[in-house]
C-alpha cells in the first residue's frame, strides 16, 4: 500500500504503541483485500461491545489501548440497556462486566450511543467514506444514502475510528457498486407496511448471496428501505443494494442491467410469510426505531393496555428526542429500550413464540433467542399485543 508520511510515521510507533498496532490492523486489512492507499472516514461504528461475544480476552484488550477516536463514533447494540438492566432481568455479574466493556470504549473517544442505526446520530452524506460494522447499518449507508462503507470487523472499525482512515477497496471504489442481479417485484400493494420490505428482503436476501441486486417494481420509503436493507444482510450478505428511481446511485447512473440474471418475486410469495400466529411477546425495532416509527407506535398503542410484553428498541439519542411519545407508548406497558435489541439481549430467551414486524428479526430471533418468529406488520404486532 502507498502510505502517506503521517501514515508510515504512525506504523514506525512514532504516535505511540495503540496507534502503531492499529495502523497494523487496517493495513493487514488493507493489504489483504488489494487496497492501493487509505481514505479518510467522516464516522465509524463500532462491533465488539457485547461483553457476550469479546468475553474476558477482549476486555482486557480493550483496557490496554491508549488513544483516542479521531472521527465521530459510536457502539454497536449490546447486551442490555445501560441504565434499565435490572428491569430487563439482566444477571448483575454479565451488567457488570457490559458496563466495563463499555467505559473501555469510553476511555477511547467512542461515544457511549449502542445502536445499529447511527445515520440517525450523525450527518452521512452521500460519497462520505466511513467505517461502520452492523451489517443493516452497512447497507443503509451504502444503500439509501449513497455514502461509501466496507462491513467492518469489530478491530478494523476501532482501528479506523481512533487512526481517522480506512483501507480504500471494495465498496470504497465506485465500480465495485453496480448492480449483478434484477430483482423483478410484482405487484407491490398499496401503501405497505415496512414489514412487507422486511420480508421482501427476508427472501432477496437468500436469493443474492453476495451480489448487488437492483429491485424494480417497488417505491419504500426510508424507513421501509432500512427494513428491506437489514433483512438482506441478514439472510444474505448483501452490503449494497439499488432500487430503481429511489436510492441514490441508482437515479444518478441510471444502470442499464438489462443483459443482468433476473429474478420475479411474486406478492404472493411474500404473503405466505405472514402467518398471523398469536405470540407470548412482540419486539420492534430492529434495526432501531426512528423518530416517525416512535410516533407510529404511540399512536398505535394510545389507550390501549398490551396483555403481552411489547419490547421497542431504539438508539438513547432517538428515546430522548421523542420523550412525550416514549411515556405515552410505556403507558400501555410497552417497555422503549435503548442500547440493544431482541436479538443481542438475553432478555427475550425467555419466550418461545416473538412477533416481530422487521425480516432480519425474523431471521435472527430463531437462532439468537430460540424462538420461533413470526413476522406482522406494526399494527397486527400491536394488536396481538393489545388482544387478550
Ligand atoms: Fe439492530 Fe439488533 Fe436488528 S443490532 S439490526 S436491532 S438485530
Amino acid at each position: 500500500m502507498n502510505l502517506t508520511p503521517e501514515e508510515e510515521a504512525i506504523l514506525n510507533g512514532e504516535e505511540g504503541e495503540t496507534r502503531q498496532q492499529l495502523m497494523e490492523i487496517l493495513i493487514g486489512v488493507g493489504t489483504v483485500f488489494g487496497a492501493d492507499e487509505m481514505v479518510p472516514i467522516r464516522s465509524a461504528q463500532v462491533s465488539g461491545a457485547s461483553y457476550k461475544t469479546i468475553g474476558e480476552w477482549g476486555l482486557k484488550w480493550l483496557q490496554n489501548l491508549q488513544a483516542k477516536a479521531s472521527v465521530p463514533a459510536v457502539l454497536n447494540p449490546v447486551g442490555m440497556d445501560r441504565i434499565r438492566w435490572q428491569e430487563m432481568g439482566i444477571d448483575p455479574e454479565f451488567a457488570r462486566k457490559q458496563l466495563e466493556v463499555i467505559s473501555s470504549y469510553e476511555a477511547l473517544g467512542i461515544r457511549l450511543e449502542c445502536t445499529c442505526t447511527p445515520y440517525y446520530l450523525y450527518i452521512t452524506e452521500y460519497g462520505d467514506h466511513l467505517a461502520w460494522s452492523e451489517s443493516s447499518a452497512v447497507s443503509y449507508a451504502n444503500s439509501v444514502i449513497g455514502a461509501r462503507t466496507n462491513r467492518e470487523g469489530g478491530p478494523s472499525a476501532l482501528a479506523a475510528a481512533i487512526i481517522g482512515k480506512t483501507p480504500k477497496y471494495g465498496l470504497h471504489l465506485v465500480e465495485n457498486r453496480k448492480p449483478q442481479l434484477h430483482i423483478n417485484v410484482r405487484s407491490e400493494p398499496e401503501n405497505p407496511d415496512a414489514s412487507w420490505y422486511g420480508a421482501l428482503g427476508f427472501l432477496a436476501g437468500k436469493i443474492s448471496g453476495n451480489r448487488i441486486p437492483i429491485f424494480s417494481g417497488i417505491r419504500p420509503a426510508r424507513d421501509q428501505l432500512k427494513n428491506l436493507g437489514a433483512a438482506m444482510a441478514a439472510t444474505g450478505a448483501v452490503a449494497l443494494y439499488h432500487v430503481e428511481d429511489i436510492t441514490p446511485e441508482a437515479r444518478i447512473f441510471t444502470y442499464d442491467y438489462s443483459g443482468l440474471e433476473e429474478i420475479v418475486i411474486e406478492a404472493g410469495d411474500i404473503a405466505d410469510l405472514f402467518t398471523g400466529e398469536i405470540p407470548d411477546a412482540v419486539a420492534i425495532g430492529c434495526p432501531h426505531c426512528s423518530p416517525e416509527e416512535i410516533e407510529h407506535l404511540a399512536g398505535l398503542l394510545d389507550g390501549c393496555t398490551v396483555k403481552r410484553p411489547v419490547y421497542i428498541f431504539a438508539s438513547r439519542d432517538v428515546i430522548n428526542r421523542t420523550p412525550e411519545l416514549v411515556r405515552k407508548i410505556e403507558r400501555s406497558g410497552a417497555r422503549v429500550y435503548a442500547d440493544t435489541c431482541m436479538v443481542v439481549s438475553p432478555s427475550l430467551e425467555k419466550y418461545s413464540r416473538i412477533m416481530v414486524n422487521s425480516g432480519k428479526a425474523l431471521a435472527y430471533v430463531p437462532t439468537m433467542c430460540g424462538a420461533k418468529a413470526t413476522i406482522g406488520t406494526t399494527k397486527s404486532c400491536i394488536d396481538a399485543a393489545c388482544t387478550p
